[in-house]
């Protein structure tokens, strides 16, 4: 007989333990859409799924391993954050007054930890909806005993807009973003004029914006809006890419690109007060 899949309806229980309908009953719960770890993030905490605007990530439910669900029931009250909407004071979030890089899209978290680790006087808020990074950059905050690094669940967008005061961030890293190289979803690129003007308001005067890519069509797009954007100007007195700057280890996504010839290219603007 097949379980009923409507929470409200326990799956019958005649020839079953109680063990096997509360199990059954959770399978049918999280069906419905219920968090996969009660003590972890929340599935789509402020339910940008359903905003009618166009998202940066493709939803991905993806597998994840037992280590990493158990770093994500037992770390995630301590060190996560649900993109919930509710405004967020990073002082309180990380305890400390030290300042803060928001790193949008960390994939599994590798080069986020080492980058923590490399610089334990900045505080980094590390975003992505990817569980299985979480549950990785948990673990690995822990198994290297980094203060430092908070990682939050859900849409950037939503962080930035509703959730940070202004001049809130001491930096932004946006480490190879999902390049979407067919024309029709180039509109899905988060480096966009828009996307400029909602960080402009967030990131503090002198703060830098570091983007790095391995599609170059993405890169030159990204120099273009920066450029043309009154509130950053390019940290390279020749007006072009940068070099990997030695403070950034190379990334997962990254190391895929160079294996398929890709050229990678850096780009580090500053905020600054608007120009006229
Ligand atoms: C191509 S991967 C790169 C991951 C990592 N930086 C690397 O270089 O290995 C891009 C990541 O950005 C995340 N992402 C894209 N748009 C996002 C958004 N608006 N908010 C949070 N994460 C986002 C995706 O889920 C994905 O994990």
């Amino acid at each position: 007989m097949s379980e009923s899949l409507n929470p409200s309806e326990p799956p019958s229980s005649e020839h079953r333990s109680s063990d096997d309908v509360a199990a059954a009953f959770a399978r049918a719960r999280r069906v419905r859409g219920e968090p996969r770890f009660p003590d972890g993030p929340q599935a789509d905490p402020a339910g940008s799924h359903f905003e009618r605007r166009i998202r940066s990530f493709q939803p991905r439910r993806s597998r994840v391993t037992a280590g990493q669900a158990e770093g994500l029931q037992r770390l995630w009250g301590r060190w996560g954050l649900d993109i919930d909407g509710h405004a967020v004071d990073l002082r309180e979030l990380f305890g400390d007054e030290r300042p803060v890089v928001l790193e949008i899209g960390f994939g599994m978290g590798e080069a986020t930890a080492q980058m923590a680790a490399a610089d334990p006087a900045t505080n980094v808020l590390a975003v992505d909806v990817h569980t299985p990074g979480q549950g990785n950059l948990l673990n690995l905050a822990e198994q290297n005993g980094l203060t430092n690094v908070r990682v939050a669940n859900g849409d950037a967008i939503i962080l930035l807009r509703e959730m940070l005061k202004p001049d809130a961030l001491d930096g932004l890293r946006v480490y190879f973003p999902d390049p979407w190289p067919k024309k029709r979803h180039h509109k899905r690129r988060l480096i966009q004029p828009e996307f400029l003007d909602l960080v402009a308001t967030r990131l503090r005067p002198g703060g830098v914006v570091h983007c790095a890519t391995d599609w170059e069509p993405y890169a030159e797009q990204m120099l273009e809006v920066l450029d043309a954007h009154p509130e950053f100007e390019n940290t390279r007195t020749d007006g072009g890419f940068a070099p990997r700057p030695e403070f950034r280890p190379l990334t997962r996504f990254e190391a895929q690109g160079i294996e398929k010839g890709h050229v990678v290219n850096d780009l580090l603007f500053r905020r600054v007060e608007r120009r006229p």
